[in-house]
């Protein structure tokens, strides 16, 4: 399988319902230049199910593992599927930090969205502090070997993966093109490794996240290893997003 280009937009905390309705309405009506891009939006969950009528794939920014139960303020994998989610993010930087997701929960959910079929964004990437010392790479590999190794090539299949330098999501400061093509031929290649598969690693899609936006999208869209953006800020605005998308 050939892998994807992909620009997914993380709409984060943001907007009430006719905002989101309107900036979807706005995406769908400009041009997509290159059809070979797929894209998709991770809107608030509680929006999935008016916006799904889109042409865009619709996914949710969050779940948790468990079937049902007592878990309040959750939502499950089947309940988001009910609504309209048709894939899922896993991992981002801030469930990591500020809700403290580690990688054995965060194994769990893979585990959860596999069960179902649900097909995975997996977010990775580094604190400033740990690529100042130059463990980026060592750090990034070890959040995939805990949380995504496990899988089997056949299921490994389902995932995407999204690097995304902490120091880089929202702050304006992106990686260079030579940081992220480092980072994405390395994650390219612990992926061979531990499959000891050339073909299983070529076949993952491997986006980057953090500070792209329309300026900076081609230069990052051109690198061999990059398949594609996570986009935050930038997602908010029709123009910016198509603009990254067209940046292909
Ligand atoms: P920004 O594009 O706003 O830096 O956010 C990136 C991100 O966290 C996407 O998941």
């Amino acid at each position: 399988m050939t892998r994807k280009k992909i620009v997914a937009g993380n709409w984060k905390m943001n907007l009430v319902a006719d905002e989101a309705i309107a900036l979807v309405n706005a995406i769908s009506q400009l041009q997509q230049t290159n059809s070979a891009v797929e894209l998709m939006f991770f809107p608030p969950a509680l929006y999935i199910q008016s916006l799904k009528h889109t042409t865009l794939k619709v996914g949710a920014q969050n779940f948790h593992p468990a079937e049902k139960g007592a878990f309040t303020g959750e939502l499950s994998i089947n309940q988001l599927k009910d609504v309209g989610a048709s894939i899922v993010l896993i991992g981002h930087s801030e469930r990591r930090e500020l809700f403290f997701e580690s990688n054995s929960f965060l194994k769990e959910k893979v585990d959860a969205a596999i069960a179902h079929n649900m097909p995975i964004i997996f977010c990775c990437g580094e604190p400033l502090s740990i690529r100042d010392a130059g463990n980026a790479l060592e750090f990034v590999t070890q959040q995939l070997t805990e949380s995504l190794f496990h899988l089997s090539p056949a299921q490994l299949v389902n995932v995407t993966i999204a690097y995304e330098p902490i120091w880089a999501i929202g702050t304006g400061k992106t990686a260079t093109v030579e940081e992220a093509e480092a980072m994405h031929k390395g994650i390219r290649n612990a992926i061979q490794a531990h499959y000891q598969s050339s073909e299983t690693a070529a076949s993952i899609s491997i986006l980057y996240g953090g500070s792209c936006n329309p300026s900076n999208a081609a230069e990052l869209f051109a690198c061999p290893n990059v398949d594609g953006g996570l986009i935050g800020g930038a997602a908010l605005d029709a123009t910016s997003f198509i603009a990254i998308a067209n940046a292909f």
